[in-house]
């Protein structure tokens, strides 16, 4: 446990660190529109050359609020369970009101809409993690909130549907019938899957369409991953509480805002203190985006976002929806692209039918007592084999994963892959 006062004042901004630039976005009429696209503040912090910036004081109230610092634990008993050497480390970003890390960057977001005036946030979800974060964030400041939902998923979460609506949310099944990007493949199929990016052009054109509205986004861009360093920055301290470093950094990417969150903080250091871990990204064979080209791509399916250089499956590809769906997106954060096309960064990639990272989540839960949402599910299985690769080698490695979210709104998903009655 950190005490309260250790709560990180400042976020990291790995931009100068990097090493070499980030390639800038591209497309000129694209370009133009950021501004109508972004929180103004966020959009300063995205291109900012700065390698920390304050959190400003009410965020870190906010924070507060929602239960940092949080928790890293030593997972004694699970060790114990595979008997391994390895000294295995969680942070338990799960202890969120909303169910996971997304409220991090939620509350930071919704704090600098509201400043500049705005009245609605508009958003995309996958899991409903990040909708229901930012409905939670939305109605502590008191802003509105319209959520665009991956079809696949909102069909069979009711109960975070009921819990984003409770916190006075909008929520629209996406592709939907209510943007020009979702009316066209709305009408071809009503019962379209849909995906991230078709979701993320109808929450833009719904925030371009209303200068009350601004667009917040939950993964991807640079700030997003700048606000959710928290998680990385506490793991710090807590390692140098308890006298030990991790060899291993792990955790799950989809857009890359959880893995660059919790492995961001290490990575730094490896940049500017030559320590030596190694970072892996874990990842589903639906949409295994870390091994896609690295080249520009559209962040959205309508092309209303710049061009960002990714490593990227195409942003018009459809992915098999999974029960992990927080993690089936085409592009990953550019940060992470760079830092993977570098060398900094492993991937590992799991079966579509996830049996063998909800497995992994059985037997976590059976021996720390917490129940991982099923993108978190595939951080605990890295974690795991890792583990047991140094049973095998008989190697005493220290591993580091990032628990992102629970699972009890999840159920329906562990019942279907685990043969639950
Ligand atoms: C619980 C949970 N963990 C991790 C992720 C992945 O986050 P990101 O897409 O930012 O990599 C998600 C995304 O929805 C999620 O819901």
């Amino acid at each position: 446990m950190l005490p309260a006062e250790e709560l990180p004042k400042r976020w990291y901004n790995i931009l100068p660190d990097l090493p070499e630039p980030l390639p800038p976005p591209l497309g000129d009429k694209q370009l133009q529109t950021l501004p109508q696209l972004l929180i103004g503040e966020c959009l300063k912090q995205e291109f900012s050359p700065d390698r920390w910036i304050d959190i400003p004081k009410e965020i870190q109230q906010l924070f507060y609020q929602a239960g940092r610092p949080r928790p890293l634990f030593r997972a004694f008993n699970l060790e114990k369970a595979l008997g391994t050497p390895a000294r295995m480390y969680y942070k338990a970003e799960f202890y969120s009101p909303t169910g996971s890390h997304k409220v991090n960057t939620a509350l930071a977001q919704v704090f600098y809409a509201k400043a500049q005036g705005f009245e609605r946030l508009t958003t995309e979800t996958g899991a409903g993690q990040w909708g229901t974060a930012l409905s939670y964030a939305a109605s502590l400041v008191g802003l509105k909130c319209t959520v665009y939902w991956v079809r696949a998923v909102y069909k069979w979460k009711a109960d975070r549907r009921n819990l984003m609506e409770l916190f006075g949310a909008e929520v629209f099944a996406s592709p939907s019938p209510k943007t020009k990007a979702g009316k066209a493949l709305f009408d071809k199929n009503p019962d379209h899957n849909g995906s991230l990016a078709i979701a993320i052009s109808e929450g833009l054109e719904d925030a371009l369409n209303d200068n009350k509205a601004i667009y917040s986004l939950g993964s991807v861009l640079n700030h997003v991953l700048m606000h959710q360093t928290v998680i990385g920055l506490e793991t710090q301290k807590q390692f140098e509480m308890v006298g030990d470093y991790p060899d291993i950094v792990t955790s799950c990417l989809g857009g890359g805002s959880n893995f660059g969150g919790f492995a961001i903080p290490f990575i730094g250091d490896v940049l500017t203190k030559g320590k030596k871990i190694r970072f892996i990204a874990a990842q589903s064979q639906s949409a295994p985006n870390l091994q896609g080209e690295y080249k520009y791509d559209y962040a959205d399916h309508a092309e209303l976002t710049p061009q960002l250089k990714m490593c990227t499956l195409g942003h018009q590809t459809e992915f098999p929806p999974i029960w992990g769906d927080g993690l089936r997106y085409h592009g990953c954060s550019p940060i992470i692209s760079l830092l993977r096309n570098k060398g900094y960064i492993d991937t590992v990639a799991y079966p579509s039918d996830e049996k063998h990272v909800f497995e992994r989540a059985k037997l976590f839960l059976r021996a720390e007592g917490f129940l991982p949402a099923p993108e978190s599910a595939y951080s605990v299985a890295c974690a795991i084999d890792e583990a047991i690769k140094c049973r095998e080698k008989k190697e005493e490695k220290v591993i580091a994963f990032n628990i992102s979210g629970h699972g009890f709104l999840d159920m329906e998903g562990y019942r279907s892959v685990l043969g639950l009655k």
